[in-house]
């Protein structure tokens, strides 16, 4: 029965048996991120899937975080418990729109640019992509490129923004996609929360609508600027155990509280908007992860060649940053 110790003891065992680790997104119900032999941000789980010995990868997670297991882990079998979870902000951009902007550039007659790809994209775009990045390291990975030289930062348009803020790169060009949960937390709703809870500290993920406002509340001194933190979720972890704070207030996927409620038990964290759930994370379910593991499905495939061109700006992105 989904849900209890009998659930969480055969999912263990159905893992042993295939030899399989078991990786869990921060962004996952509370019973698979417990169940799962590590659980992190997608910079660490894709540390973790590279580095792993077993020859079977469970990713619970969302499509592109499983199909970058497959592109580093070519020769291991990749399982994800629904391959139906997609993920709004990797539709924003295809393969077909990147090669596009980049011609743009070269017919305008500028420097080569060089692409960089926040990993929330189909393996055929990091195919077209010079690095790859995550929420926690794109600020170094965009510093690591030569001034000169224009990027093309995609698809995220407030993670974007967010880079151009910590690097005031003129050269930098950010496309205009967005994810539909943290697109919709918006800055008035945290501006309403801030106000209410005066001494709470911001944990705010740079996808989020209101990274930009949360700023502004800053430099206004609407909120104190020692109380706002732009993180990935694995950085929202690591401030947990630091924060002097008895109450935070968590701009992100609702599924990373329970992450920092464990950390930090004495911590009140509280959404600045609790209807921000992501349906693709939540399709993995219990009773999803354990017909995954008897039936060894589904699989994850990426075309040869696509992953051969991909693998590099995977393999420089877990290179950078931390
Ligand atoms: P991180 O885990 O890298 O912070 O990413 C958040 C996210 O939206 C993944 O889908
Ligand atoms: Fe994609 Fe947004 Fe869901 Fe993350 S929270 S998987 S970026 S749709």
């Amino acid at each position: 029965i989904p849900g209890n110790a009998a659930w969480a003891a055969e999912v263990r065992r159905l893992a042993e048996r295939l030899d399989a680790v078991l990786l869990a997104h921060n962004y996952q119900l509370p019973e698979i991120q417990d169940v799962a032999d590590h659980t992190g941000d997608s910079l660490a789980l894709s540390r973790i899937a590279a580095e792993s010995t077993a020859s079977t990868i469970v990713f619970c997670g969302v499509h592109f975080m499983a199909e970058t297991a497959k592109i580093l882990s070519p020769d291991k079998t990749v399982l994800i418990p629904d391959e139906r979870a997609g993920c709004s902000l990797a539709d924003s951009i295809t393969a077909d729109d990147l090669r596009s902007w980049k011609a743009e550039f070269v017919r305008a007659g500028e420097p080569e640019p060089v692409v960089v790809s926040y990993v929330n994209t189909t393996a055929e775009v990091k195919a077209e992509t010079d690095v790859c990045c995550t929420s926690s390291n794109a600020v170094e990975v965009v510093r690591s490129i030569p001034e000169e030289r224009p990027v093309l930062f995609c698809p995220d348009q407030f993670l974007g923004a967010h880079v151009q803020r910590e690097t005031g790169r003129p050269n930098l060009h950010v496309w205009a996609g967005e994810c539909h949960v943290h697109a919709g937390i918006n800055g008035a709703e945290l501006a309403e929360r801030a106000a209410a809870d005066p001494e709470s500290e911001l944990f705010i993920h740079p996808e989020c609508g209101c990274a930009t406002s949360a700023l502004y509340l800053a430099g206004d001194g609407t909120v104190d600027s020692e109380r706002v933190r732009i993180l990935s979720t694995g950085g929202m972890l690591d401030a947990a155990h630091r924060t002097g704070a008895s109450s935070v207030l968590v701009a992100t996927e609702v599924g990373m509280l329970h992450q920092l409620r464990t950390a930090a038990p004495e911590v009140d964290f509280r959404p600045v908007n609790d209807r921000a759930s992501c349906k693709y994370m939540k399709m993995i379910t219990p009773a999803a992860l354990l017909r995954c593991l008897t039936e060894q499905a589904d699989e994850v495939s990426v075309d040869t060649e696509t992953a051969r061109r991909a693998r590099s700006a995977v393999e420089r992105m877990i290179s950078i940053g931390r």
